[in-house]
């Protein structure tokens, strides 16, 4: 059962006093003894590589891995043993991520910052069990969103909701950026052999080649505009939302633009100041955060694309996590065993990046979308209470595709000097059953990587083998060095049986849980994101600035040259 509990609403006030020291001295100071134990032990495991304990037990991989149905975790090729494994479940227990779980779970406003509950859970609900959110059900108001969304989707999909002059409509562009983009973005690529609705366009760049590039191809009379931001105020979403409304004015008239437009937000007043008819705005609540919203009403563009019956099953896929991550031992728990694998890299091997490399060329923006869930939700230099971090918190968090990434930058991931964890992605079966042997090739190439990763090539091997190429001696010792892959480079595996909507769910809450459970345990607030705010500010005075309407004497000599540099000659 997943723990949405009935319960009375604790003041805000009392909540954000709750969460702001959430660990008591006691707690807090058994968090920081274990944290120095792993490191201990750590630097004894350090003299150890993965070959040697792969070497030295032969059900390595059976005791480091684990599983929610089809979906396999093999964290075996990461180097740590049964003593680091039991420290990092103290370390989560100690730092309270049981509770903080249910604690979310349950609507209680911990997202101490903004005084906000965080219930990205409860859009994906399906156990029919009330969510509480200030001591009312959410639910309710969740379905039926839900449910208009449906009914404006079967009707952009049938045609019964037509462009201004009665054509079904062709092309849906999609406005938005952050999480009003990379979510619905990367999921439509992901679902494309469910896409039976419209063509999908993604617009998020205030780089007017974005939108440009975009309406160019397009037809204005059968193209629909939706335009996503959560608050309605962000600046590239504006500007390419007016954009967009000229193109439709400029070409089909004043009178068309209602008929061409939708919008989903949760500034209900902004929207309607904007000029979008009331029935073709979704809403959703301040307790979604921008980066995990795709499953609220900024999923609407997949939902057109695939339909509505697709669509419930990718939510019914993330509710299966959520259980999951509900219910499950800590020991047998996915996101928090990633979660654990990721802490022990980031904080106690020093690893400061991790690769993302899905082997499923439709999860190519899968990277994209996991650096602002990962990198907005961890970045973060103070713990709840203001204090300075303890530990090192968020990795730098990248990739691409396998094969393709194979042919770029796993020199790098091989030879070079900063040791990488990898985090690879990959289906039993692809989509395409007569490519099978595709597939195969593909499979083959991931367990290559992780193999070659962990295992690397020691010199004498290298040398036995320039050797047995009938190279002089000279030219074996002369190459040899340059053949040398040190191994002992760390990597998970994820497997599932097919990339589905439900599978794609389960995957996207499963990583979202495991930002999670690494925010609880730095002690961080991962729902906030008060680090994008400076450079909006700064941006905003710098305007008028390229301008020329104001001067720019009040700026640092760099940024004066810049401006300079670049303001428009005459
Ligand atoms: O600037 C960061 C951010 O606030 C993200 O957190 C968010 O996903 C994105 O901008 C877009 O915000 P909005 O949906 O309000 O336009």
């Amino acid at each position: 059962m997943c723990r949405v509990v009935l319960r009375r609403k604790p003041s805000s006030k009392a909540s954000a006093r709750r969460f702001s020291s959430i660990l008591s001295g006691e707690k807090q100071m058994a968090r920081l003894a274990t944290f120095g134990a792993l490191k201990t032990h750590a630097q004894a495991l350090g003299s150890t590589t993965l070959r040697a304990l792969f070497a030295a037990d032969d059900s390595r991989f059976d005791r480091f891995s684990a599983r929610a149905d089809d979906l396999l975790l093999d964290y075996s090729k990461t180097l740590l043993d049964d003593t680091a494994l039991d420290l990092l479940l103290k370390l989560a227990e100690e730092a309270g991520v049981t509770a903080r779980r249910d604690a979310m779970f349950a609507g209680e406003k911990i997202n101490s910052t903004e005084d906000r509950a965080v219930l990205h859970t409860a859009l994906r609900n399906r156990s029919g069990e009330p969510v509480m959110v200030d001591g009312e059900d959410v639910m309710p108001d969740v379905l039926s969103v839900l449910d208009a969304m449906a009914d404006f989707a079967d009707g952009i999909r049938s045609g019964d909701i037509a462009a201004h002059d009665g054509q079904p409509f062709t092309d849906v562009v999609n406005i938005g950026i952050g999480g009003s983009d990379l979510g619905p973005a990367m999921v439509t690529l992901a679902l494309s052999p469910w896409h039976d609705g419209p063509a999908l366009h993604y617009v998020s760049n205030v780089d007017g080649a974005h939108i440009a590039d975009t309406l160019d191809a397009l037809d204005p009379a059968t193209t629909l505009v939706i335009v996503a931001s959560k608050t309605f105020t962000t600046i590239e979403t504006m500007t390419n939302a007016l954009t967009a409304r000229k193109w439709i004015a400029d070409t089909l008239g004043e009178e068309a633009v209602g008929a061409h437009f939708a919008a989903v937000s949760t500034a209900l007043d902004k929207v309607a100041a904007f000029g979008i008819e009331e029935d073709r705005v979704f809403g959703f609540w301040d307790w979604v955060g921008g980066r995990y919203s795709v499953w609220s009403a900024i999923g609407l563009p997949v939902m057109i694309a695939v339909g509505p019956d697709a669509f419930a099953e990718f939510l019914e896929g993330a509710h299966a996590m959520d259980r999951h991550f509900a219910d499950t031992p800590l020991k047998d728990n996915l996101p928090v065993l990633m979660a654990l694998v990721g802490v022990w890299n980031r904080d106690c091997m020093g690893h400061s990046a991790r690769a993302v490399l899905p082997y499923d060329q439709r999860l190519s923006r899968l990277p994209a979308y996991l650096q602002q869930l990962d990198m907005e939700s961890n970045g973060k230099r103070v713990q709840l209470d203001g204090t300075p971090v303890d530990e090192d918190t968020g990795p730098l968090v990248w990739g691409e595709p396998g094969t393709n990434g194979q042919h770029a930058f796993y020199q790098l991931l091989h030879q070079g000097t900063t040791v990488i964890p990898c985090e690879f992605i990959v289906a039993v079966r692809g989509q395409e059953d007569d490519l099978a042997h595709h597939h195969e090739l593909l499979v083959s190439n991931c367990l290559a990587q992780s193999e070659a990763l962990m295992m690397g090539r020691t010199l004498e091997e290298a040398t036995a083998q320039l050797a047995a190429r009938g190279l002089s001696a000279d030219e074996v010792a002369r190459l040899a060095p340059h053949k040398v892959f040190p191994g002992n480079r760390p990597s998970i595996t994820l497997v599932h049986d097919q990339l589905t909507p439900f599978a794609l769910g389960r995957l996207i809450a499963l990583y979202e849980h495991r930002v999670f459970v690494e925010g609880v345990i730095w002690g961080i607030n991962s729902f906030d994101q008060w680090g994008v705010e400076l450079g909006k500010e700064l941006a905003l005075a710098l305007q008028p600035m390229i301008q020329g309407k104001v001067s720019a004497e009040s700026k640092d000599s760099s940024t004066r040259g810049l401006l300079k540099a670049l303001r428009p000659q005459g």
